[in-house]
């Protein structure tokens, strides 16, 4: 078991109450929250609702017997809790480690809150050092690489080769059928802009860059403390 990754799941429970319409983020440290908030919600007799950013969310929030619904049933909910690949200390996020990123984005922007949750491995001074994800669709795919290619090059990121995530010898498909590429980028300065400019692109559906949505990251570390890092006005339990 990760005690860091353990210890920000369970630090997010604290914001869990009753009555909340919830988003569930994926990957392994969002699975390890799902697993708690299941014997959390049954042990207080919570009433919640959830969303999942993922089938494997899904399946595993169904395995817990965790209410799950549909976010076009549900609409607004209060708070989504999600991993991250990277985040800095502005709360920018690199997400799509695990290939989610198109639902988790749409969840978290569907969010009166979105917190990350991570080990404390994941806080960088500057994003990049993970490949940014992008997804992008299959039609056309070697022509939207180079594209994105050339704007990277650019806009300063020289030239980068991106890669086509493999899933043993075939491609990797989101949950929405896409491909997933990834691009070493190594330091993104600005990352709203960038993430705008890639955006932009014919065939990009979405980046991993997340900016101006996480509202509190949670950090786990080896020792089962955690550190909150909050945005202006938000409180150090990662309440807004
Ligand atoms: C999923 O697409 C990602 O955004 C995950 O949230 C991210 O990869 C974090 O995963 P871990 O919790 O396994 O590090």
């Amino acid at each position: 078991m990760n005690v860091a990754k353990m210890a920000a799941a369970r630090h997010a429970l604290a914001l869990v109450e009753d009555g909340m319409k919830l988003g569930l983020g994926t990957g392994s440290t969002s699975a390890l929250f799902v697993r708690l908030l299941a014997d959390y919600v049954n042990s207080r007799e919570l009433e919640i609702v959830a969303v999942a950013t993922s089938q494997r969310t899904q399946q595993l929030a169904e395995q817990c017997r965790i209410a799950i619904s549909e976010l076009d049933e549900i609409g607004l909910l209060d708070l989504t809790i999600d991993g991250a690949d990277e985040i800095d200390g502005h709360l920018n996020l690199i997400k799509g480690g695990g290939g989610a990123l198109l639902r988790e984005r749409i969840v978290a922007h569907a969010s009166t809150r979105m917190v990350a949750i991570a080990d404390d491995s994941k806080l960088v001074k500057c994003l990049g050092k993970y490949d940014l994800p992008v997804e992008i669709v299959r039609f056309g795919a070697a022509t939207t690489l180079d594209r994105i290619g050339e704007y990277l090059a650019d806009s300063g990121y020289g030239q980068v080769e991106g890669v086509v995530r493999m899933n043993g010898d075939r491609p990797f498909l989101s949950d929405e059928g896409n491909l997933i590429t990834d691009w070493p980028l190594l330091c993104i300065d600005q990352p709203a802009q960038t993430h705008c400019g890639l955006k932009g692109l014919t065939g990009v559906v979405e980046t991993g860059l997340f900016t101006h949505i996480c509202v509190s990251a949670i950090l786990g570390h080896d020792d089962d403390t955690t550190t909150v890092l909050a945005a202006p006005g938000t409180s150090k339990d990662g309440d807004a």
